[in-house]
């Protein structure tokens, strides 16, 4: 099984640039492309949070005609940018993201690896939060199915990067209570995360949890104390899991053009 995770899409309307510089919706195209050319072709695409940059209609409506032309199966799942009920509205026949109450949370169960996506958001806010409910519900479907290979899907990271101005908008609360559950089931292949705009990784809870660069901006890689955030147009980039002979394999990837493959000759 292969499945292509981007993220951090911060989608406006065609044109619309953020901050005067960056075109997300240029962007996203140049991701859909990119994915759409990989050979062999991934099962199916997660898309781990701030979706839209201002969660507003037309950008959820911009979204979805974006992602009409990813020729594979996607899945959503929301970050602090995004507002719930106008990502629900935007896609309707996206069953697994109606009904599920407050938060958006779902079990994809159709694929070797069962996927369980947590809801980090809390509305209006930067940073993300795990409150007992949300918590329950993923310790909960992990009972379900203990011996199976799962990801934890995820906007907000569950760890410290010392990226210092994300970490003060990072997952501020349930962090210590996910580990705990995590650490309880050695099925947990990895917990994948947004968020950053740029690849880390850490040990958690027996697992590794990480995060991936965003479609369209990536955040400086600025560590300690700062004056303020600031973002880079470094490549975008995208990840590849590949599940095989029972291991997860990461690939970290750039979108763009390059010169070659050249063959060694
Ligand atoms: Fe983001
Ligand atoms: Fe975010």
């Amino acid at each position: 099984m292969l499945i292509a995770q981007i993220t951090d899409l911060h989608m406006r309307s065609p044109g619309d640039k953020a901050y005067g510089v960056i075109d997300p919706a240029a962007f996203l195209d140049q991701a859909v492309r990119t994915l759409n050319a990989l050979a062999p072709r991934p099962d199916c695409a997660l898309i781990t949070g701030d979706l839209a940059d201002l969660g507003r209609p037309e950008q959820y409506a911009a979204l979805r005609q974006a992602l009409q032309a990813l020729e594979i199966p996607y899945f959503l799942l929301p970050g602090n940018h995004d507002d719930r009920e106008e990502l629900r509205a935007a896609f309707p026949d996206h069953g697994y993201l109606q009904g599920t109450g407050a938060f958006v949370q779902y079990a994809v169960d159709c694929y070797p690896l069962r996927m369980l996506a947590l809801d980090t958001v809390v509305p209006g806010k930067s940073h993300g939060e795990l409150c007992r409910e949300r918590l329950q519900w993923l310790d909960d479907r992990l009972a379900e199915q203990p011996g199976r290979p799962t990801l934890v899907l995820m906007h907000h990271p569950p760890f410290q990067t010392g990226i210092e101005h994300m970490d003060d908008i990072g997952l501020l609360e349930g962090a210590r209570e996910l580990e705990a559950i995590v650490s309880r089931y050695p099925n947990v292949e990895r917990v994948l995360c947004g968020h950053l705009h740029r690849t880390i990784f850490q040990r958690f809870g027996g697992t590794i949890a990480s995060t991936c660069p965003g479609t369209a901006h990536q955040l400086a890689l600025e560590l300690g104390p700062r004056p303020a955030l600031r973002y880079i147009m470094e490549p975008p980039g995208y990840q590849l899991h590949w599940w095989s002979d029972g291991r997860l394999v990461t690939h970290h990837a750039v979108i763009g053009d390059y010169p070659g493959p050249y063959p060694f000759e």
